[in-house]
């Protein structure tokens, strides 16, 4: 298959009110792409519609959807299918905690494991079919993390969220082959984001250990384009996956464990 192009292709964004999803949007907007904006925060997305229509004269439509909820899901499917041919969809729309995993409440865990897991595999259900049918070489991109590919203790749910999309992604790009559709996931390490920067963990205020969400959704979206079944942003971050498949995963665990722990104890 060849590599994916965006220009006057429609494209869906999830979590496009906010950091990498947002960033990603005003990329594909310079690429030519016309967009499809989900988020809750509907000012937001209207915020960012105005800034792509008025830069780019890009199309856009804003969909404003708890993706945490499955009639919201059928809903965004149904009015991103009436808005235009869909070609590429960005599952990016997540949500993480940091600390103690048995100090949140459970609706937090519930609510996390509905917007970054079943919300996530609702969707690709939702739009594969058509990508399939319609033979354009279209393609999706699950935006996973290294949490995902290493446990990584006090993000306990996020990790164990972002570990299954990273092997249903991949279990599925292999099912889907030849099929004119690829799946790839995306695993960054931190970026700086309003997720890292409301952590308030001192380890994020510490920008150099953080990319950029430019360089983040340009590494994204790269390797969406050219169908890449698994890609880590930053030869740090990949150094630091590849290493970690040597170590046991206990030690890998206990290693996470000890550093989220100092960076936790307040200063
Ligand atoms: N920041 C990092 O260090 C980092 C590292 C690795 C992976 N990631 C992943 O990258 C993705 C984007 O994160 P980010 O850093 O850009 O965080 P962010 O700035 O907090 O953005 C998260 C986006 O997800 C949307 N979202 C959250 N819950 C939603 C829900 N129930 N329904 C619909 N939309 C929802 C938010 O929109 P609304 O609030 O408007 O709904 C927002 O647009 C996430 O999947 C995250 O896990 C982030």
């Amino acid at each position: 298959m060849q590599a994916m192009n965006f220009k006057d292709r429609w494209v869906l964004v999830t979590g496009a009110s906010s950091g990498l999803g947002e960033e990603m949007a005003r990329q594909l907007a310079r690429e030519g792409a016309h967009l499809i904006l989900v988020a809750r925060r509907l000012e937001r997305l209207a915020a960012l519609q105005a800034e792509l229509e008025r830069a780019h004269g890009s199309h856009c439509v804003t969909l404003a959807a708890d993706l945490s909820r499955a009639e919201d899901i059928e809903r965004v499917y149904r009015e991103a299918s009436q808005a235009g041919e869909v070609y590429a969809v960005i599952l990016n729309a997540g949500i993480t905690h940091f600390g103690a995993h048995l100090d949140l409440e459970w609706q937090q865990v519930n609510d996390l494991i509905a917007t970054n897991v079943t919300g996530v595999v609702h969707l690709a259900h939702r739009f594969l079919p058509d990508l399939i049918a319609r033979r354009q070489g279209g393609g999706v991109l699950l935006v996973g993390s290294m949490a995902g590919l290493m446990p990584t203790p006090f993000q306990t749910a996020y990790s164990g969220s972002k570990a299954f999309l990273s092997h249903f992604g991949q279990a599925l790009a292999q099912e889907l082959r030849g099929r004119h559709v690829s799946v790839t996931v995306f695993c960054p390490g931190g970026i700086d984001t309003a997720m890292t920067r409301d952590s308030k963990l001192s380890y994020f205020s510490n920008t150099p250990f953080l990319q950029s969400v430019e360089a983040c959704a340009a590494d994204g979206l790269a390797a969406l384009r050219r169908r890449q079944t698994l890609f880590v942003p930053g030869s740090l971050n990949r150094l630091q996956v590849f290493m970690s498949r040597f170590a046991p995963r206990g030690l890998v665990a206990r290693v996470a464990h000890d550093a989220y722990r100092r960076a936790l104890e307040p200063s």
